[in-house]
This record gives C-alpha cells, structure tokens and sequence, in this order.
C-alpha cells in the first residue's frame, strides 16, 4: 500500500474524510469530513485565523456572499481567462489536462506539443483539438431561466474581499498597511480532480488581501513571506525538510501577478503546491474602478496623499494544509497519527480499566466531564481491552489517555499513557 493509500484508508476507517456522496458512487472531486475529519480541519483553521487575524492589528476579517454579481468576473479576468487546456482522447474518450499529460509542458500546449504523447488512460495516440476550458461553476440565480440570470460560485475568496475593499475603507478606516482574511468555500470545477484531497471542484481557502503603498511592495512582501513560513512551520508544525519554496518564473505566474512564491510541500505523490504568496499589483482594485466605475483611491489621514494600494495576497488551501499535516505526521508502520497537541482531534481519551465494575465506569465519567468542560473535545473509550483502545486512540492521534483503575478509587490517581513513547506515569486527578 502507498503512503497515500495509507492516509485514505485511515481517513476512511477513522472517520475523518470519505468520498463526497459515495453511497451513490461519490462524485469526483468532492470530498466530506467525518466527525475526527471536521475537528482536525477547524483546528487549522481556527489557528489560522488566530495567528492571522486574532494577534495581529493590521489584519480584519470579512465573510462574503459566495454567489457575486457576474460582472466581478468580468472584471477580475476570471470570465476570460481562467481556463485550463482540455484535450480528448479520441480512442477512449478520456478527457485530460493538456498541460498535465507531461512533465515539463508549457502551461497552455500545441496540438504539437502533446501529439508524441501516449493517452494514459488507454495509450493511443489520437488526441482532438486542444480547446480552454473555463473552470468556473455556472448557475441561474431566480425564477428566470435566462442568460442575465447566469451567476458562477466564486473560483476563490479574494474577490469577496476585494469587492469589500471600499465598504471596509469607508466604514472603519484602517491605515494603510492593512490587510483584510476571508476564509471560505471555493469551487472550481478541475477537468482532473486528483490525489485524495489535493484538488478538489469544492475547496476550502484562506486568503488574505495586503493592501500596501505602491512602493513598499517589496519590503511588505517579505514580511509576508515570514509569516507564511511562521505559520507553518510554529503554528502547523511541519517539519522545514518538507517545504520549499519556488520563486515562480514570468511565464508561469497567474495574469495578475508580477511576483509569485510557490510554497510547495512533499505530498506522497511527489512536491506540489501547498500554498502562494502573491503580488497582485493595483490590478484587481483597477478592474473594479473600470467595471464599477467607483474610484478604490485611499486617502492618508495624515499626508493627504491618495493611491490606490498595491496587494499581496498570502493565499492557502484547507485541504492542503489538512493533506500535509496527514502526510508529515502518520506513521504507517506504527499506526500512529504523531499530530502536535494543538491540531489533535481530542487532547485526551479517557476510560474505565474495566467496563463492567460501576464504581470505575462512575468515577472515570466524573473525570470525563471535568476534562471536558475543560477541553472541549474529550474522548470516551470504553469499548473492548485497553490494549485495542490505546492502538485506536493512536491512530487518531489522541495525545494523552487517562485510564482508572482500583488504584484511583483509593488514592485519586490514574494512570496516563503518552502517545508518542507509551509511556504510563500515575498522576493525581487535581493535577490532570
Ligand atoms: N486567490 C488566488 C488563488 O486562488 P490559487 O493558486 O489558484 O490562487 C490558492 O489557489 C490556493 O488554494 C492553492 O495554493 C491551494 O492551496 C488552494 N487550491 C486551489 N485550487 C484548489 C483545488 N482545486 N483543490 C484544493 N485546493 C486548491
């Protein structure tokens, strides 16, 4: 079994991720997170909006609509251009990403470019017409079924942010450097959905929206780059060995962007993007100015000056983060999920030595409870042995499990059993 193999299967046993809607056969590129699945991804998320949001002055918050007006679209470029190359197999009628059939093509191929090229689905070599193909979801908004009442779910957060801009700036104020957090659902709709979670139709991301004086792009970028690298390597916990970071060549860049920093993970399946660091200029606030016709100038309390701000946009995918932290933190062999105590499901397990003796099963709830109000997420575990216990709580990644036994009864202590040595030390309640 893969390495990959090995984290769907534990997703799936342990209930933390299935396939979207897989009593029907699932459907491709969508993904549901189980009862351990959800807590491991709020966990992330929470940290995320707490080192970016919660600790800092300059960051705010917004939570947009994901259904906006179309003409966003139009203006952010997504209606025009963002689009993968799409490609059939005329022998088997497989579709594929143009640009993904090799290593090294160029990001949108010729027909010549792919025609020495074997199908990997059945290996012929009989390829259509290379045609883009618009990635965004389209659905009618309203009773009227026609072509004005055409809406798309938003391909990803930022523009909620970006339509916000003006609002946030009238209503509150902030000065400039500041930058404005959305986390949210985004949807594309991925010709090759691929690698359990890696790329999704439906995503989850967190982006946030720097707005900076044109002229300091440069030193507020880096800044951002620190704190990408703090977020992920103090707060998530990856291991450094894992990410690298790639300074994305003019060629390669999305339209909007005049420096890019790929941050890319070692998945199972090789190095791939985790998350981005972009500087996205004054295009996307320029576009709104030309479709809205409003200005998006900020004014300087304190010199007068008007501009409108240059962003850099730190963006990262949920799924992605959730991937790595399954990838860099699973031990197959041993069947231990060595998750930093933060991102645990639950803090603790706790249960009875034996499930049939009341006075043990009363006393182990009490403690139960009292943790609990404590942790919030609390395990209770008193099916079969405790040797079976122990190796499940492992492989969910419970830090801790506190057993009681006849000893507790008499001196108000339990035992506590370390997920990462096995280790059991005695330890007093109150000092739990
Ligand atoms: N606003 C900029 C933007 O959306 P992107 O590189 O297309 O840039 C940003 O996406 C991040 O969102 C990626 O680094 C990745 O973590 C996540 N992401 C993008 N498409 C995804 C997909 N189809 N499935 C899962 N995550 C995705």
């Amino acid at each position: 079994m893969s390495k990959l193999e090995g984290i769907v299967s534990l997703c799936k046993r342990r209930g933390f991720i299935f396939q979207g809607s897989e009593v029907y056969g699932g459907m491709a590129g969508t993904w549901d997170f189980g009862p351990l699945g959800v807590i491991l991804k709020r966990n992330i998320m929470n940290l995320w909006w707490k080192f970016w949001v919660l600790r800092r002055e300059d960051i705010l918050g917004v939570d947009a609509a994901i259904l906006m007006n179309p003409r966003t679209w139009v203006a952010s470029g997504h209606t025009e251009t963002f689009s993968d190359p799409l490609v059939e197999c005329k022998e088997c009628h497989q579709r594929f990403r143009a640009d993904k059939l090799a290593d090294n093509l160029p990001e949108h191929p010729t027909e010549k470019d792919i025609a020495e090229i074997n199908c990997p689905s059945c290996g012929k070599k009989n390829w259509s017409e290379i045609r883009e193909f618009n990635m965004m979801f389209r659905t009618k908004v309203g009773a009227v079924d026609d072509e004005k009442a055409t809406a798309y779910f938003r391909p990803e957060t930022a523009q909620g942010i970006f339509t916000n801009y003006k609002n946030v700036v009238d209503a509150i104020y902030p000065t400039v450097p500041f930058g404005l957090a959305q986390q949210g659902k985004a949807f594309r709709n991925e010709i090759s959905p691929r690698d359990f979670i890696f790329r999704d139709r439906e995503c989850e991301q967190m982006e946030i929206e720097y707005f900076v004086k044109p002229e300091t792009w440069e030193d507020e970028f880096e800044k951002l780059l620190t704190d990408c690298r703090k977020f992920l390597f103090e707060e998530i916990g990856l291991p450094k060995e894992m990410i690298h970071e790639e300074e994305v060549a003019a060629e390669d860049r999305a339209h909007y962007s005049k420096r890019t920093v790929d941050v890319n993970f070692d998945f199972p399946f090789g190095m791939d993007e985790l998350m981005g660091l972009a500087y996205r200029t004054d295009f996307d606030l320029r576009n709104i100015e030309r479709e809205s016709g409003k200005s998006m100038e900020y004014r300087d309390k304190n010199t007068g000056e008007t501009f409108v701000p240059h962003v850099i946009e730190p963006s990262f995918g949920v799924e992605r983060l959730v991937l790595a932290v399954l990838t860099a933190f699973y031990d197959e062999e041993k069947g231990v999920l060595r998750l930093p105590e933060k991102l645990a499901p639950y803090k603790f397990c706790v249960s009875p030595l034996l499930k049939n003796k009341p006075d043990l099963v009363v006393k182990a709830r009490e403690i139960y409870v009292t943790l609990r109000e404590k942790y919030t997420y609390v395990a209770w575990d008193d099916s079969g042995n405790i040797g079976k216990r122990y190796k499940k709580q492992d492989e969910i990644g419970t830090p801790k499990c506190v057993v009681i036994d006849f000893q507790t009864l008499e001196d108000e202590t339990v035992t506590v059993r370390d997920r990462d040595t096995a280790e059991q030390v005695r330890v007093e309640i109150k000092n739990l």
